[in-house]
């Protein structure tokens, strides 16, 4: 007997299958992963769970008992309670308040009373909140706990969570699975969204893998290897890309940064005195959680940011106050952190190729199509894109769109590669081909900037990892120094190292 059972649930979105007839059953007290790369189908086949989506056909069951669920105020009635990737929270009001929000009939709320009741149920679920706070003042951690307190505080008998970890530094990873074997003990069933193998073996009871929105299969955590499940997952064997060799000592400094201060588009300091060089043949690791000034960064070594001041030097030549036509041709190399934003989806793969650099295809005011064209079927086959030169770039998938912006860039062989989360969204294969080509680039003696949030690919392909953390470097150390828990402390801001 199952507390939920979704049989042959199907979604399809215009002409797009994102669940294809999935079967998925869920045990009272178990932690069950739901596995998939980017674009499977978890977060679907959950809000439709959750009342959120309505199924095109298929069948959900809760307690052995068919149910149609119209709205998260059904799913919550039926037991069944989400936190979802972007948290649904209003920041000036108090952990209590956000907790009842929605949920009590009165309009005008006992703040003493519903303190003491939502203090109450944080003991019950040994959740550490205070009901008193503001949740503007929380640490996202902290705010996720209010989500799930929420959740729990009406009465939810399946919790799903949607990529909880996605937002979170090693420690408040490993405070929520506390929270999670807890939960287990007490019957609460929960639905652990991931794509992170290493997450799912150390936490779950079960896993379901999608791929292409069709259930692979349902396998017991303690029989499958995360070898397995990366096959389940991606349809084929996977192999890892690592940093083999050491970087020579001799190598000279290519890109050097001093005391950069730089405001954010709010007009609020994003980076304060920030320093760091990067060596020819060296790949530096940036590590930090997301919206630390790592965006602002890559910006001003582009050059399409101005610093407010500080030193910005290629191979001891100034770039501050330069332009990004100067800085590209003085050696800097950027890869386009948002790929929409770096293409032309209407224009073709081609013309796309040529972007940027058109001034040197222009002959006495004409451009010399058949030299982009020329180029471009070169650059196709060298980094190995699916793509006809004149296909339209937007009909590209993403992996293929992102080796179009590093051949883009990369062909032009600059001495200092910046690559902002150059593999966010891309599915197991194009990362491990993006990785490789970044260790290539420095195989051929480019300066690397990696800016990643994602520990395991720093950790894989740095020499040395900086943290950062509200705009400034907290400490830099070497490779084989690093563990996801020293750097996870580095990134909280509660951890500093000389370098
Ligand atoms: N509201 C929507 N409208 C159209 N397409 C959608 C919508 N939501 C999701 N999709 C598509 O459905 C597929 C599955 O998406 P999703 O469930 O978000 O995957 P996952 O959570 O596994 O990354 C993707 O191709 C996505 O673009
Ligand atoms: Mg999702």
């Amino acid at each position: 007997m199952y507390i939920v059972e979704m049989q042959k649930v199907t979604k399809i979105f215009g002409e797009l299958v994102a669940n294809d007839h999935v079967d998925f059953q869920l045990r009272k007290g178990e932690i069950h992963a739901l596995l998939g790369e980017n674009g499977a189908g978890k977060t679907t086949l959950m809000r439709i769970l959750y009342g959120l989506y309505q199924q095109t056909t298929g069948d959900i069951f809760i307690d052995g008992e068919k149910v149609t669920i119209n709205s998260p105020k059904d799913a919550i009635k039926k037991g069944v309670g989400m936190v979802t990737q972007h948290f649904a929270l209003v920041p000036p009001m108090t952990v209590a308040e956000n907790v009842v929000l929605g949920y009590t009939d009165s309009f005008v709320l006992d703040q003493a009373a519903i303190e003491k009741k939502v203090g109450e149920a944080a003991d019950q679920f040994s959740l550490d909140i205070n009901p008193k706070s503001i949740v503007r003042h929380l640490s996202v951690g902290q705010r996720q706990r209010v989500e799930i307190l929420k959740a729990l505080y009406r009465n939810a008998k399946v919790l799903i969570l949607d990529e909880p970890t996605a937002v979170l530094v090693p420690q408040e990873v490993d405070s929520l699975f506390e929270t999670l074997n807890r939960l287990r003990k007490d019957d609460l069933s929960v639905i652990f969204i991931s794509h992170k193998l290493d997450e799912v073996t150390k936490i779950t009871d079960r896993v379901t893998v999608l791929r292409d929105g069709k259930s692979i299969g349902t396998v017991d955590t303690v029989n499958v290897t995360q070898k397995q499940l990366a096959a389940m997952m991606v349809g084929r064997d996977t192999f890892g890309v690592t940093r083999q060799t050491e970087i020579n000592p001799d190598n000279k400094k290519i890109l050097e940064v001093e005391d950069l201060c730089a405001l954010d588009d709010k007009g609020l300091p994003a980076l304060k005195n920030l320093k760091l060089s990067i060596r020819s043949g060296e790949i530096l690791g940036i590590a930090g959680v997301g919206g630390n000034g790592q965006k602002e960064l890559a910006e001003i070594l582009s050059g399409v940011k101005s610093p407010t001041s500080g030193v910005l030097k290629i191979n001891d030549k100034n770039l501050v106050g330069k332009d990004p036509s100067d800085f590209s041709k003085m050696g800097m190399g950027r890869i386009p952190e948002d790929r929409h934003e770096g293409v032309v989806g209407d224009l073709t793969v081609y013309e796309n190729l040529a972007l940027e650099h058109l001034d040197e295809y222009s002959k006495n005011g004409f451009l010399d199509k058949q030299a982009i064209r020329k180029n471009a079927e070169e650059l196709i086959k060298n980094f190995q894109i699916k793509a006809k030169p004149s296909d339209r770039i937007r009909t590209l998938s993403g992996g293929n769109m992102q080796k179009v912006l590093l051949a883009r860039v990369l062909s032009r062989q600059p001495e200092v590669v910046i690559a902002p989360q150059p593999t966010r969204g891309l599915d197991v294969g194009a990362t491990e081909y993006v990785r490789q080509q970044l260790l290539e680039q420095r195989s051929r003696g480019a300066a690397v900037m990696l800016i990643s949030e994602d520990l395991d690919e720093i950790l894989s392909i740095s020499d040395r990892i900086a943290v950062i953390y509200e705009g400034e470097i907290v400490g830099t150390i070497n490779a084989q120094d690093a563990t996801p828990e020293k750097l996870g402390l580095m990134m909280s801001g509660a951890l500093r190292e000389e370098a």
